[in-house]
């Protein structure tokens, strides 16, 4: 292992104060190594918000286990309790809590369900760096969490993934992974993502995401880029070279971005509330969180409006940072639904959810006049109350 990706998983350890962390090419690697690493297999179940993007479910199924999928709470998008409690089952190997666009999930309630039922819970930080519930940082509570640095995410490196874990057991077990079956990223993969990184810290600005995505989805297909997701990643099959260790290049990226992680979560905060300002003042919703109990750290802020489709065209063409996650339960809609499990009716919150959010950005380079701007967009549709 590089220097630097020793280096970069000792000082994401710090930041946690927790015993370790295993970095990886994407975060559904990180996740499958956690699940791998548990024991996961065929027969077990595995509980997931019926909210969430498709590359979570993967590693679930390429490992034999079925997903359950729970709806979720329609204030924070978070798994709805009430409703977890009703899927566990002597199968239930493990919950996978998604802290969904930067809240915290219930934390005290899933851990509470989970010890009595003798179940893992495994933490999806991928949208939610530095939010804390209860005063305590989000990725600390569970048996092990992971996050994602793909280009969308808290911070990014182009590609990436991380494991966090206090549980020595579990580390060892990731450990001997790694040392039996990951494979190294290919010269060409990382070169790519080098090019591909110094593009976007040059050219992608809130103004010019949208055709930047255009641009970028297609250049995917045609494989001239190491886009997120392969085709072969839209079926519950693992590609042979799925189980990927992160490149150096990453971790150098990773760690200049965690140099700047206080100012980006302090940015991050700021943006959330000037957006609070600027909609309550349109009458639009904002927010609505139990303040005494999260600090949620926003990836983006979501917002419910009535023509999500016509809004998204208009502000692609207008220059306007919409974002849309997630567009499916299992996000993006060309996922095939039913080989993942999944039947439309199962969780109608989050296809209501997924309907009507739209996601505002909150990342370092947009700024007050990027809300002021995003804020008179949206306002010239139809809000849902
Ligand atoms: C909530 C959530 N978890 C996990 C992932 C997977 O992360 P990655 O793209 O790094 O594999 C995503 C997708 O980007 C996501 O939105």
């Amino acid at each position: 292992m590089s220097e630097l990706i020793e280096r970069y998983q000792r000082e994401f350890t710090d930041i946690f104060a927790a015993k370790s962390a295993y970095c990886f090419w994407k975060g559904r690697v990180a996740l499958y190594a956690i699940l791998k690493a548990m024991g996961v297999r065929a027969g077990d179940e595995v509980i997931l918000p019926g909210y969430t993007c498709v590359m979570d479910v993967n590693p679930v199924k390429y490992l034999g286990a079925r997903p359950v999928y729970v709806d979720i709470e329609p204030a924070t998008f978070n798994i709805n309790i009430n409703l977890l409690k009703e899927k566990i089952t002597p199968s239930t190997k493990a919950i996978i809590a998604q802290h969904t666009y930067g809240y915290p999930c219930d934390m005290d309630a899933i851990m509470n369900i989970a010890d009595k039922n003798n179940i893992s819970v495994i933490e999806d930080c991928c949208l939610a760096f530095g939010s804390k519930y209860k005063g305590r940082i989000v990725g600390t509570f569970g048996k092990a969490a992971y996050f994602s640095f793909q280009w969308n995410k808290p911070y990014t490196t182009g590609l990436g993934g991380m494991v966090l874990t206090n549980d020595s057991e579990l580390a060892e077990n990731i450990e001997s992974l790694c040392d039996k079956q990951l494979r190294k990223p290919s010269k060409k993969e990382v070169l790519m993502l080098a090019a591909q990184l110094a593009i976007y810290r040059a050219l992608i600005y809130p103004r010019t995401t949208a055709l930047a995505q255009m641009v970028f989805r297609y250049l995917t297909k045609k494989g001239v880029v190491v886009g997120s997701s392969s085709t072969c990643e839209f079926e519950p099959t693992m590609a042979p070279d799925f189980f990927k260790a992160a490149s150096s290049i990453q971790a150098f990226s990773g760690l200049r971005q965690l140099k700047k992680i206080e100012q980006n979560i302090a940015h991050r905060r700021k943006m959330a509330e000037l957006y609070d300002r600027l909609l309550a003042e349109k009458g639009w919703p904002v927010r609505q969180y139990d303040a005494t109990i999260m600090e949620p750290v926003m990836v983006r802020c979501p917002v419910r409006i009535a023509e999500k489709d016509r809004a998204l065209a208009e502000a692609a063409k207008a220059g306007i940072e919409l974002g849309s996650w997630f567009e499916c339960p299992l996000h993006p809609v060309e996922t095939p639904l039913a080989a993942y499990d999944y039947q439309i009716g199962m969780c109608p919150e989050a296809e209501k959810a997924c309907d009507e959010v739209v996601n505002l950005p909150l990342h370092p380079r947009a700024n007050e006049k990027t809300a002021r701007r995003t804020v008179e967009f949206i306002n010239r549709f139809t809000k849902v109350i």
